[in-house]
């Protein structure tokens, strides 16, 4: 504990002697979490991440989390350093979607509006006319289903078809997913929902449909954590990665939360649920990287250039 302690110390140290702030994700670990709230920093969903950075006034904006949060930080604020844990850290969705077969798919329906979810390197975003984050995917694509626009959807396709059936938009959808949240099995919710009886049912849309089927409430990481502090129920059966439990307990202590099953027929899981790449970031290479800097993400200057406009187009978009 004391070298933890004083590990957190030294990078405090080299936060403050280098203008830097950290921007972490809900699925990292629980010590980096805290260790950016304590740090003046910030803990959110991908969306909130993205508006946070333009906002801070700090050199250097140092994303815990996956690949495509700091290409995004990145994006928007190219005269900011951005640094990452473990640049090696990516998502299921971003490696599934390739530029080249993505711009193929876009080049073959020419009539579509591409809409392409925040999980993509900026190679893709740069391809696209909108990027959207879980928590603001359903307004956006209402409001150009509304114009009457049809939709390329990518990577992910099971929140695409839930976007589709919430929307009625006509969407083709890319044929990508979440490794994580595709393993939730609906038989076993449904069994432990039989044990829970007054539990409410919290669900990532990157979940399989019959998952998603059987949620009180479907959101954003951020709006899950929402819905644990602000609905009356005693305990929430919870479909998303295992990391969220830290910022839900911290809102709302004396709930009980139940990660929702991934593995065969009643059975629970208390820890499976957890991104491998989100895993990737810890204090110790946290700690390396402000000493080296060597896991800087850099993004070419043409790409740069395209992408920042679906993504500054949603930043609008949220106001
Ligand atoms: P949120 O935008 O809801 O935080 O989701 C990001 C993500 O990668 C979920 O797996
Ligand atoms: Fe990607 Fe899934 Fe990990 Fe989120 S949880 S970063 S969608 S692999």
């Amino acid at each position: 504990a004391d070298e933890k302690a004083a590990l957190k110390e030294r990078i405090r140290d080299l936060l403050t002697a280098q203008n830097a702030v950290l921007v972490a994700h809900y699925y990292t670990d629980a010590d980096l979490q805290a260790l950016a709230e304590e740090t003046g920093g910030y803990v959110a969903d991908s969306l909130e991440m993205a508006r946070y950075g333009t906002e801070s006034s700090a050199d250097t904006l140092v994303v815990c989390g996956v690949r495509f949060m700091g290409e995004t930080a990145k994006i928007l604020n190219p005269e900011k350093r951005v640094l990452m844990p473990d640049l090696g850290a990516t998502c299921s969705l971003d490696e599934g979607c390739p530029a080249a077969a993505f711009t193929a798919f876009c080049d073959a329906h020419p009539d579509h509006s591409v809409v392409v979810y925040a999980n993509t390197s900026a190679e893709v975003k740069a391809r696209s006319d909108w990027v959207v984050t879980s928590s603001i995917a359903l307004p956006i694509v209402e409001h150009l289903a509304a114009k009457g626009e049809k939709i390329l959807w990518a990577p992910d396709k099971h929140l695409g078809h839930y976007v589709e059936r919430m929307t009625g938009a006509d969407m083709l959808l890319w044929d990508g997913a979440c490794v994580v949240h595709e393993e939730f099995k609906s038989f076993a919710l449904e069994r432990v929902r039989k044990l829970h009886p007054d539990a409410a049912v919290l669900v990532h849309p990157e979940s399989p449909d019959e998952v998603v089927d059987q949620a009180d409430v479907v959101g954003s990481t951020t709006q899950l954590i929402k819905a644990v502090a602000e609905m009356p129920n005693p305990e929430f059966i919870v479909a998303t990665d295992a990391g969220i439990f830290w910022k839900m307990h911290q809102l709302a202590p004396h709930k009980k939360l139940i990660p929702a099953p991934t593995a065969g027929e009643g059975a629970t899981c208390e820890s499976c649920a957890h991104c491998p790449w989100m895993a990737m970031n810890a204090l110790q290479n946290l700690e390396k990287v402000l000493q080296t800097g060597d896991q800087e993400i850099q993004i070419d200057p043409g790409v740069r250039e395209r992408a920042v406009l679906p993504i500054q187009r949603m930043l609008d978009f949220a106001r």
